[in-house]
Formats: C-alpha cells, sequence, structure tokens
C-alpha cells in the first residue's frame, strides 16, 4: 500500500461521505479559521484575523516535513434544468489533525516548541479540532486512528501529546483510544481573549502517551479504502 498517497473513505451517511486526506494548500485558510475558532474562542474581529494569518503561516511553514490531516465531507449538488443537467460536488472542511515527526522537531524550524516535545524523540499529536456542527459524530476518534497509523507506517511505535486538564471532551476521547497520562505541567500558561489586550492565564497540561501495536494497526487499516491524496 502506498502509504504516501494514504487517504480514508469512511461512509458516515450515503449523502455525505467523509474523508480524511492530506492537507492541500486550498485548505490552509479553512483549517487557519477551524484552528482560531477552535482554540481561541470569542474574540475581536482584528484579534481574530491576526491569529487566522499567523495559523496559516505556520500552516504552510509545517506542511511539508510532518503529516497534516483533514477530514471532509463531500457534498453533491445536481445544478441546471431539463438535459443541462451537471453533476458537482463541494467539499466542505469538518476536522484537522497534524502530527509532527521527530525530525522536523529536532530541526531549527521547532525552535519555538518547548523543549519537552522537541526532547521526546516521537511523532508529537497536535491541533486536533472538530467543527463545532460536526462534533460528536466520531469524526475526532476517525482522524486520530488515521494519523496514528501514519505515525506507525513511518516506524514510530509511540505517540504523544498534550491536553490540558479542564478539556473533558478531549480526554474522554484520548482515554477511550487508548493513551495514558505520562507527566503534568501544572505551569502552562495560555493566552485568553484578545491577542493584543487578552490575558494570560495559567493552565495545567497534561502529556498522554500511546503504545502503537503495529499489528493492530495493520489490521484496521484493512477495514478502509485507500484512494489517492492530492497536495494542490
Ligand atoms: C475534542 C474534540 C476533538 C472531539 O472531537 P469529536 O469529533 O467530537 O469526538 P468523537 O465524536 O470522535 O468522540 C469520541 C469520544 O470522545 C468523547 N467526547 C467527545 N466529545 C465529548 C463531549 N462534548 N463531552 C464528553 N465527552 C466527549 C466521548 O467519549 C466520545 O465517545 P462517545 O461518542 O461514545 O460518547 C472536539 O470536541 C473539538 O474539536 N474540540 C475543540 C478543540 C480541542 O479541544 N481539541 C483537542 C486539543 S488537545
Amino acid at each position: 500500500m502506498n502509504w504516501a498517497s494514504h487517504v480514508l473513505l469512511l461512509a458516515l451517511t450515503p449523502q455525505q461521505p467523509l474523508r480524511i486526506r492530506d492537507l492541500a494548500r486550498h485548505d490552509i485558510l479553512p483549517v487557519a479559521k477551524l484552528l482560531q475558532s477552535s482554540f481561541a474562542g470569542k474574540t475581536n474581529p482584528l484579534s481574530a484575523a491576526l491569529i487566522i494569518a499567523e495559523n496559516a503561516l505556520g500552516l504552510t511553514e509545517r506542511m511539508s516535513d510532518n503529516v497534516l490531516l483533514v477530514a471532509v465531507r463531500t457534498i453533491y449538488d445536481e445544478r441546471g434544468a431539463g438535459g443541462n443537467q451537471t453533476q458537482i460536488y463541494n467539499e466542505q472542511l469538518v476536522g484537522f489533525v497534524e502530527l509532527l515527526t521527530p525530525e522536523w522537531l529536532a530541526s531549527d524550524e521547532a525552535l519555538g516548541y518547548p523543549d519537552r516535545v522537541r526532547d521526546l524523540k516521537q511523532p508529537f499529536i497536535f491541533s486536533l479540532a472538530i467543527d463545532v456542527d460536526a462534533r460528536k459524530t466520531g469524526i475526532g476518534s476517525a482522524l486520530m486512528r488515521a494519523v496514528e497509523r501514519r505515525a506507525a507506517t513511518l516506524g514510530s511505535t509511540c505517540v504523544n501529546l498534550e491536553v490540558e486538564e479542564a478539556n473533558k471532551p478531549a480526554l474522554d476521547l484520548y482515554s477511550k483510544l487508548g493513551y495514558k497520562e505520562v507527566g503534568r505541567d501544572e505551569k502552562g500558561r495560555k493566552l485568553v481573549g484578545d491577542i493584543l489586550f487578552g490575558r494570560s492565564e495559567r493552565v495545567t497540561k497534561l502529556s498522554l502517551e500511546k503504545r502503537l501495536d503495529q499489528d493492530s494497526v495493520a489490521e484496521e487499516e484493512g477495514q478502509f479504502s485507500d484512494v489517492s491524496s492530492r497536495r494542490d
């Protein structure tokens, strides 16, 4: 199987198939907006625009050396009348996740990341986000499994991530998928509100780890269709 062109096709409903594929250039802006709305909360339009621009820049820098996956729903639409009917399809972005590779984390490009993440020498899962209207339908779980399979394909036996202790939906999801707590940082900080005038709040961050069982990852992979992926 060609893992470099790995795409999963899941049928949530016959009308709206869910596809997981590599991030393409045209996904960068919608993903940057999804990350802003998922992680920055409510803020003023100027601040939102700055965060979206910063996200877009980061995605562009990371996309070639890491694994960035999007989940999209395909919406079919009939246009025209009589014999001139054409069937078109649009993609609607519903989720995103990325896997930072140990090689990239060790490079100078990752100097802004905390040492505890860079020193892991294991892939680090980052930025899982699902569109608010598409949550609780299994997309987060599907993206996590897809990114774990990618990590296993790259030869990794373990993946890591960090989550705020107060983020119960994410903690429940990771616990269901078999992640175990391996560390805790009670001095973490995050920006709340406006990018210029917001405040920095203290948060407790948990480090989680999952050992990848290569056999079960390969077995599970057989359940999904493999279609080509593009980065255009
Ligand atoms: C956390 C998040 C990614 C979950 O994605 P999702 O697609 O809704 O997750 P799934 O539908 O696959 O849910 C799988 C399991 O996660 C847990 N879960 C998901 N949402 C939950 C919620 N709101 N409350 C409690 N548990 C929840 C449940 O155990 C669920 O299993 P169940 O459906 O059998 O109850 C999504 O809520 C999100 O994007 N949040 C904002 C961004 C974020 O916090 N990302 C994580 C950063 S570490």
